[in-house]
């Protein structure tokens, strides 16, 4: 039997470890890429562990999620990673330059390599047959030094597609289809590889929006073949001699397979507040006044999808209702929307064209009112992602979103456009881009990055380090969560919070601001805690900072009915011991405050199979801990930074 695409490169990357599925695989990781509200950490931990210099082929920090300087902590930021990227041998994406998955696909992501990015839509390069995983800053780090990467290795889903999009019909139907059949959770521990011949039909921006909502099924990563589609998009991006033709074998077997037609797929939109939660738009019955439309993002800001909303919007102008902004995923797109006339349309249909950054996706700028109804490209809809505690937020295409703008309330193009809807289906991605890499800063040769100074400003607050678990842990519950708590519940979005990032003293205050305002306080005057969750706990965007913060605030353990696989890692790496009810029952009989007690802590880690005793309630619960040997040496270390420091000492790659 033949190979997936996913694991002919697993194998080619393969340092040690099992190639089967659930089982430890280390693997050789060619590139890597971080953005800067998550990125200080990362650059801070590659510091302490005390290289000269990053020891993959490419790696890139990409300036691109906050760009509202709302006051000096952010520019610092950049600074400081501008700075650090120039030591380290780092190549820098900067303010203006665009999205960093859409950055990265363009201009490094290539057919076979092996990506690891601080966020979780790196998976996004996986439009080009490059395996890309996200993961945390912590992670990244990590990979940074050249070492090999712990991976569980994933099952394959081979998702067959067949048919082809109709006009009006976007990739992100295709997505949004998956997570209703598979749901948040359905995509854990797998790579969704789709072959078919409907993938022929897809272009490459396309495969990158299915690809990067993935994330959202809780998958390892998505990919698509390098066949000839992937070839003409780098041939347009000047990158033809990095092409290689990548797939699986016709007798590829699979772990599972699904089948898709794209020609069956309709209009479809994501209620609030998961992204799983998909109805096609013409079954919805009340049509409320919509507030806010926001186009673009990394999912949904590619050329194609904005010529398409400007086709939908030719002729008409955004209702007086709504707020209708666009966030253009890159330079590149920009200049080309401009040259052929799209960006004309939509200013003159009254969209509003924002920075090339992410900016409303994750709450900086374009908060929706009170109570309001917020129709959005991008790819999370959870309760507070777009900075509001109450705003009811919806995912739809472009295509749909344009729609909505005009109408002012839920509709598809083929409530706008009529049997006009099949001028759509003209619109493809240029022959060539307009290529210019002015924007991006390339790595110093070594000695001159030696000479670097790196520039800190004051907002930039040391990396806590967390200590090995305690022989015996007495210590109080700090946090009852409810099911799917995301990591913005825990570290909220927003420009002001975004800009706390990189000092963790501050930035702790606000833990759970949203969620459990007195958290912060509580677990501090605690010294020591436990939090509790519900299935999916951490769901959501990478940022270790919803691990880092609980852990400077003095949390040892989160124990929880499921966690989502990014933050189970984080965790880890931050030294927050992550358990799973045995039984499920138990986590009703818990309530805040109550005082836990676990003996012999580290030698019930070894055993994965924890005893918890609840003095308060006078009972006692099991716990296991679904981790790897690899990751248990890790929690046993005290979290990944002494971890790794001891590897690279072992290995003499640096003195003790
Ligand atoms: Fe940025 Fe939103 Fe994508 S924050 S990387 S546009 S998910």
């Amino acid at each position: 039997m033949g190979e997936s695409l996913t694991r002919k490169i697993i194998k080619s990357h393969f340092e040690s470890g099992s190639m089967t599925p659930g089982e430890d695989v280390f693997v050789k990781v060619d590139q890597t890429l971080t953005h800067d509200i998550n990125a200080v950490m990362t650059y801070l931990a590659f510091e302490q562990i005390g290289l000269k210099r990053a020891r993959t082929e490419i790696s890139v920090s990409n300036l691109d999620h906050n760009l509202l300087y709302i006051d000096f902590k952010t520019p610092d930021d950049h600074i400081y990673l501008r700075t650090a990227a120039e030591k380290y041998g780092v190549y820098v994406s900067r303010p203006g330059n665009g999205i960093c998955h859409m950055i990265h696909t363009c201009r490094f992501a290539a057919p076979g390599k092996l990506l690891m990015g601080g966020d979780s839509h790196t998976p996004s390069s996986g439009a080009v047959g490059c395996l890309s995983i996200g993961v945390g800053g912590m992670d990244v780090a990590t990979a940074m030094t050249g070492l090999p990467m712990r991976l569980t290795m994933p099952k394959v889903v081979k998702v067959n597609l067949t048919g082809h999009l109709r006009p009006g019909v976007n990739a992100k139907e295709v997505v949004l289809e998956m997570l209703r059949r598979v749901t948040i959770k359905g995509g854990l521990g797998k790579v969704f590889e789709y072959v078919g011949p409907g993938v022929e039909t897809l272009e490459v921006p396309e495969r990158l929006t299915i690809a990067n909502m993935g994330a959202e099924m809780g998958a390892t990563t998505s990919i698509f073949p390098a066949d000839n589609v992937v070839k003409k998009f780098m041939e347009a991006q000047d990158r033809g001699d990095e092409f290689v033709e990548m797939g699986p074998d016709a007798d590829a077997g699979y772990d599972e397979v699904m089948e898709l037609d794209l020609s069956s797929l309709e209009p479809l939109i994501a209620l609030p507040h998961q992204p799983d939660n998909v109805v096609p738009i013409s079954s919805l019955k009340e049509h409320p006044v919509v507030h806010q439309v926001f186009m673009g993002s990394c999912t949904n800001g590619s050329y194609s999808d904005f010529a398409k909303a400007a086709l939908v919007m030719q002729g008409h102008h955004v209702d007086e209702n709504v707020q209708c902004t666009a966030g253009i995923a890159s330079k590149q797109i920009y200049k080309q929307l401009m040259k052929d006339g799209y960006l004309d349309m939509l200013i003159d249909a009254g969209v509003r064209i924002m920075e090339l950054s992410c900016g409303p996706c994750c709450a900086i700028g374009q908060v929706p009112p009170t109570n309001g109804i917020a129709v959005r490209t991008s790819n999370r809809n959870f309760r507070g992602r777009a900075g509001s505690p109450n705003a009811n937020i919806y995912l739809v295409s472009p295509e749909s979103a344009a729609a909505t703008a005009i109408k002012g309330t839920f509709a598809s193009a083929w409530d706008v456009m009529g049997e006009d809807v099949k001028k759509l289906a003209e619109v493809h991605e240029p022959d060539h881009y307009f290529v210019d890499d002015s924007m991006l800063i390339k790595p110093l040769p070594e000695e001159e990055a030696e000479k670097v100074e790196v520039v800190k400003g004051p907002n930039i607050a040391s990396l806590p380090v967390p200590e090995k678990p305690e022989k015996k842990l007495e210590c109080r519950i700090s946090l009852k969560g409810r099911d799917n708590i995301s990591t913005d519940d825990i570290t909220p979005a927003g420009a002001e919070f975004s800009s706390m990032r990189s000092n963790i003293p501050l930035m702790s205050k606000y833990c759970y601001h949203r969620y459990d305002p007195e958290f912060s306080e509580r677990a501090r005057n605690l010294g020591k805690s436990i939090i509790i969750g519900g299935e999916n706990y951490g769901q959501g965007s990478s940022r270790e900072h919803a691990a880092i913060n609980p852990m400077y605030l003095g949390v040892k353990c989160v124990i929880a009915k499921s966690i989502a696989r990014i933050h189970k890692g984080n965790l880890i790496n931050h030294g927050i011991v992550p358990m799973l009810f045995e039984n499920n029952e138990d986590y009703d009989k818990l309530e805040l405050l109550d005082e836990l007690e676990i003996d012999n802590f580290p030698e019930q880690i070894k055993s994965r199979k924890v005893t918890v005793r609840d003095k308060t309630k006078g009972l006692s619960f099991n716990c296991k801990l679904e981790i790897s040997d690899a990751e248990m040496e890790t929690i046993l270390d005290g979290g990944q930074l002494r971890h790794l420091k001891q590897q690279l000492v072992d290995r003499g790659i640096i003195k003790e």
